[in-house]
């Protein structure tokens, strides 16, 4: 009896203790600072952590993954890693892509019993962010995005989910970030609508002042001019790579740090880590984590623990071998740093004030942007529409990356011929201006043009072929006027913000990620000329294109 009471006593304070041990602290953010549940300030010391996928040839110097390997999917891999990761003293890891349709229950669980936090990117590469060339924001993307925080939405140890990273990398592209705050707006109200209280963040290439100053203001404004952060980001992550070797704050980061002095959110080095000179010293930690710049910095993400490079150099710091992991001059210089830096406990939580949410800087030449944001892509509203068409896209492969884009330059370019235009597919960030259709998945566009095609040619089946893409849809309504009115109504609903609601497929879509340096910005992929209306067709619909099309009498024309 006594043994057995004590056996019962025991047992209650092992399962006291592994509760004590599990339960990560919460970190939630006042104004431009984070803290922890009790009150003190959080700083991250992080570490990317990511396999690189296989490298898109590119040109440019940005080379982008065009797969990616899930690093929280693997449980040997984690049970392999997640020691070394304590070892090296980090509290955060930022990882890139997920595939939201793959358990991470024990990795997630393994990181949260370390102490470790996690920065999940929603984007996947080729199609599964907004892409910089052609930028939308639309039901794949969204859908995407809220896949996988459902899929993490157990775990206790999500710090903040990145919208995006690097999509802006030159002025002639800033107009995507209109699209770039649509989407931290709807993950926002999403998270809202949860009881998730996560951060939602951003991470940026670096860029000269001039450009990332309004970039870094804009995401962080309120567009609505109300003072309301429901279209801000909490976290804006710069990748930094200016200190190089021993260098000095005043000489590395006093320019940066400048730059963000009177920033309203929290920001970071969402990477960093000059790959020169070999080995890294990461004296650069101690400046992160000093009063030189802890008023504007809250951390930052060493690149990177698995091995990468780009055109700048290597990154890793330890190299895997099976289930050894053998860690570099690197690994033990940034784990000497981490060991030594602590940011000052200040302000304190009670002085770092209230979120405040600026009105949203004028557009400029470097800031092509309006405050008119996309509306929030509605399934419902597309399903919808997609049922309406009388002519639809039945791609004859499951992989439609390659052929959407080209389909849809030659659909637009045909009905631009014609005196027509693809505008109600299309949006424009810097002009706020947004098609009735434009947050629809680049499928139901597709099918959209097509039909607006199928119809100018009064429904004759050799217009809707494209090549065998194309199918006639014997229940869409039986004129075009008819056609049209439903796909009207089915729009309607399709406009202003909303709080978006859950695919039925709740596990979202998936894809692959590359982790690395400028990985997973540009979606490279589906409508990559959609303005250029009117290029070259492409000979893809033999007899079809030879019909006089007259788009006056018999188009769609969204109300
Ligand atoms: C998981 O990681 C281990 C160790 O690196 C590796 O051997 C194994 O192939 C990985 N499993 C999968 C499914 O990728
Ligand atoms: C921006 O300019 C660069 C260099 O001129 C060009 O390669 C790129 O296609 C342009 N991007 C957009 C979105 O216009
Ligand atoms: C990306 O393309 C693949 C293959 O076509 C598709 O299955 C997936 O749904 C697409 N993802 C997004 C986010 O559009
Ligand atoms: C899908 O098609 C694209 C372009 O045609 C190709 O690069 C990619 O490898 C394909 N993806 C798969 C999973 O087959
Ligand atoms: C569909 O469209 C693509 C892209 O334009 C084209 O290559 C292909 O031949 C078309 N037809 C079929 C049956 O896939
Ligand atoms: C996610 O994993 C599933 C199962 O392995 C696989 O079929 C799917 O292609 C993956 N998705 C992506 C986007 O890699």
């Amino acid at each position: 009896m006594f043994k057995m009471r004590a056996l019962a006593a025991t047992l209650t304070l092992a399962a006291a203790l592994s509760s004590g041990v599990h339960a990560i602290n919460k970190i939630t953010r006042s104004g431009r600072y984070l803290y922890d549940s009790g009150g003190t300030r959080f700083y991250m010391k992080g570490v990317a952590y990511q396999e690189q996928g296989a490298v898109l040839a590119t040109t440019g110097p940005f080379s982008e993954p065009s797969t990616f390997i899930d690093p929280l999917a693997n449980d040997t891999a984690c049970a392999r890693d997640v020691p070394v990761l304590q070892s090296l003293g980090v509290n955060t890891v930022r990882v890139y892509s997920v595939n939201n349709t793959l358990n991470h229950d024990s990795c997630m669980q393994a990181l949260s019993n370390a102490g470790i936090y996690t920065i999940i990117d929603l984007t996947l590469p080729v199609n599964g962010s907004i892409d910089r060339a052609s930028p939308e924001w639309t039901t794949n993307l969204l859908d995407l995005y809220i896949g996988t925080i459902n899929s993490f939405a157990k775990y206790d140890n999500v710090l903040a989910y990145n919208v995006g990273n690097e999509v802006v990398t030159a002025a002639n592209e800033t107009s995507a970030l209109t699209f770039v705050k649509a989407a931290a707006r709807d993950v926002k109200a999403y998270l809202n609508s949860k009881s998730l209280n996560i951060l939602v963040g951003y991470a940026a290439i670096d860029m000269d002042s001039t450009l990332l100053g309004p970039l870094a203001n804009y995401l962080a404004c309120d567009a609505s001019g109300q003072g309301s952060g429901n279209n801000a980001i909490d976290l804006f992550g710069l990748n930094n790579y200016e200190w190089c070797g021993d260098s000095t704050f005043q000489q590395s980061y006093a320019a940066k740090t400048q730059l963000f002095q009177n920033f309203n959110v929290v920001a970071y080095f969402s990477e960093y880590g000059c790959p020169t000179p070999s080995p890294r010293g990461w004296t650069e930690v101690g400046a992160l984590f000093s009063t030189d710049m802890s008023p504007v910095w809250s951390g930052g993400m060493a690149f990177s623990y698995f091995p990468a490079t780009s055109d700048q150099g290597s990154f890793g710091m330890v190299t895997i071998n099976g289930n050894q992991v053998q860690t570099s001059q690197d690994f033990d210089n940034l784990k000497a740093q981490y060991g030594q830096a602590s940011g000052p406990n200040s302000p304190s939580q009670s002085s770092a004030g209230s979120s405040t949410y600026p009105a949203c800087p004028a557009q400029s030449t470097n800031l092509l942007v309006s405050n008119t944001l996309p509306p929030t892509p509605n399934d419902a509203a597309c399903d919808c529409l997609q049922n309406s068409l009388s002519c639809q896209f039945t791609p004859t492969t499951s992989n439609t990356t390659g052929i959407l884009g080209p389909l849809l330059d030659t659909a637009c370019s045909l009905i631009g011929t014609a005196g027509g235009n693809c505008n109600a597919i299309s949006g424009s960030g810097s002009s706020g201006q947004y098609g009735a259709a434009s947050g629809c998945d680049p499928s139901v566009k597709l099918s959209f043009v097509m039909s607006q095609f199928y119809e100018a040619n009064n429904r004759d089946p050799q217009s809707c072929s494209f090549g065998g893409n194309g199918t006639v849809n014997t229940a869409a309504p039986s004129s075009v006027t008819a056609a049209n009115n439903v796909a009207s109504s089915c729009l309607a609903s399709a406009t202003g913000t909303s709080v978006p609601t859950a695919p039925s497929s709740a596990g979202g879509s998936s894809s692959s990620t590359g982790s690395g340096q400028n990985s997973g910005s540009n979606g490279g992929n589906s409508n990559s000329a959609m303005s250029a209306i009117l290029g070259e067709t492409r000979g893809l619909y033999g007899a079809a294109a030879m019909f006089v099309i007259t788009l006056a009498t018999g188009c769609y024309v969204l109300a």
